[in-house]
């Protein structure tokens, strides 16, 4: 289908200062894409970086980060990290070498082509549901929200369950307790001595989502086919449940947390940029059927979430050293820290034309210049390269349509300021909004 890109001119209709973006010092590091150039040739492609009691090294050549953030046998990478185990643990996010790619082969088939065709309509379906309860005489924590609408839509069109709303809410107040918590004890795993935040928070959130998990199995609906992602894990270790419900718990964290920050941090550029609204609902509304939206029906949703990604996805991955190895002429010691500045590589002024504007017509068919979506790598790469990109990629477009579809979001205080929280996935801190029915 063509879009009518007149209907997205793309200028903020917010005056300028409103609702500005506060990165903390470490974040706005990352997120610099001067790190990757001038960096580069003052201090070469690895520099050594102090934060805090660490130092981190970070990885400022495009070529090396790909070669370092695919190469696992120096590298290890954060699931298996001793620091996780009570995260991780027997779970397909914890393990390593043969062991996780026999794990990455059985999930495979529940990923096919051909399943992933259901997933728009499901998605659609299972967003009006969670937007029917939404209030709409009040502001929303819109990190909240979002974290409740990733997890039904992980939850019933990819895991093939329901879970009770009330378990929802649990699960969503639990995801950004249980992401700072794995944060800050990775980052402080070299230093015991040094109190981890909100411990106890986090052995709660964790017992919450196993319990969630718990009844997520028990009311799990097989596909006929059984080639559903739980009946194949299920199929794959029948003699050990356990197993099977770790795999779904470290699903459950890595889907979620990424799902829930990037529909989060789309509400806030809808709220920045409301004539998107409209012009997403013209989009869906001009689908041959729009009571069952394909995200490939859906460019400029589609569009959206990729320049989303762009401005607010992962902005870094992790690595540590296994052993002592020399990098781009550096040399790095055993147990230390890599990070990969994906944030810089997508505010990169040399692969995108006005790299800090908000600008989703730049992952439009046809749009000059052609965009680079390699250099994205909002999925990652080599063998920890996402299991649920197709997945993501077929319901996010489709929830964030019938979100626009539904309701008219609009900032509850616009000018305040909105922080980044220090997360896996950084997810936009004191965002409210309205979110009036159409
Ligand atoms: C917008 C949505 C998503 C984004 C941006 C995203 C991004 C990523 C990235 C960058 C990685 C690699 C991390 C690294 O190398 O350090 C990853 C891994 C992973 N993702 Fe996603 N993801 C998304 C959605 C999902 C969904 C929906 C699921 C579950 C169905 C999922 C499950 C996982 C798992 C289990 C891993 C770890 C893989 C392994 O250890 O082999 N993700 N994701």
């Amino acid at each position: 289908m063509s879009v009518d890109r007149t209907a997205c001119p793309g200028q903020p209709s917010v005056p300028p200062g409103e609702g500005m973006l506060t990165h903390s010092r470490a974040l706005r590091f990352w997120l610099d894409p001067a790190n990757l150039a001038a960096r580069r040739e003052q201090a070469g492609p690895v520099v050594p970086t102090r934060t805090g009691p660490a130092t981190a090294f970070q990885v400022n050549d495009p070529a090396l980060l790909r070669k370092i953030g695919t190469d696992e046998d120096t590298f290890r990478f954060w699931g298996p990290d001793p620091s996780l185990r009570d995260f991780t643990e027997d779970g397909v996010v914890g393990l390593e070498g043969a062991a996780h790619r026999k794990r990455r082969a059985v999930m495979r088939p529940a990923f096919s082509a051909s399943r992933l065709t259901t997933l728009g309509p499901a998605a659609q379906a299972r967003t009006r549901r969670l937007l029917a309860g939404l209030p709409a005489d009040r502001p929303l924590d819109m990190r909240m929200e979002m974290s409740r609408l990733a997890c039904g839509l992980l939850v019933s069109c990819v895991l093939n369950s329901e879970l009770a709303p009330d378990t929802l809410s649990r699960i969503a107040s639990a995801r950004s307790t249980l992401s700072s918590g794995m944060f800050w004890r990775y980052a402080l795993a070299p230093w015991p001595w040094v109190p981890v935040p909100r411990r106890r928070a986090c052995r709660r959130a964790l017992a919450e989502l196993d319990e969630a998990v718990r009844q997520l199995l028990a009311r799990h609906q097989p596909h006929p086919d059984g080639r559903d992602l739980v009946s194949v894990l299920e199929a794959a270790t029948p003699e050990n449940p356990r197993v099977v419900q770790r795999d779904v718990r470290a699903l459950l964290i890595a889907g979620m947390e990424t799902s829930a920050s990037t529909l989060a941090w789309a509400c806030y550029e809808l709220g920045r940029h409301p004539h998107y609204q409209q012009a997403l609902r013209d989009e869906a509304d001009a689908a041959p059927d729009p009571s069952r939206l394909h995200a490939d029906q859906l460019p400029l949703a589609t569009a959206f979430v990729q320049e989303v990604t762009r401005l607010h996805g992962i902005p870094f991955l992790v690595r540590r050293t296994r052993h002592q190895t020399v990098q781009g002429g550096v040399r790095i010691p055993a147990g230390a820290v890599v990070t990969l500045p994906l944030g810089a590589l997508r505010r990169d002024r040399d692969r995108y034309r006005d790299p800090d504007a908000f600008d989703p017509k730049r992952w439009l068919p046809h749009a000059e210049p052609p965009p680079a979506p390699t250099a994205l790598l909002a999925y990652g790469l080599g063998p920890r390269y996402c299991p649920g990109a197709a997945a993501a990629d077929a319901m996010l477009p489709v929830a964030l349509a019938t979100l626009a579809g539904s309701r008219t979001l609009r900032p509850a205080r616009p000018n305040r300021k909105i922080g980044m929280s220090l997360e896996l996935t950084p997810t936009p801190k004191g965002l409210t909004m309205y979110a009036t029915p159409r």
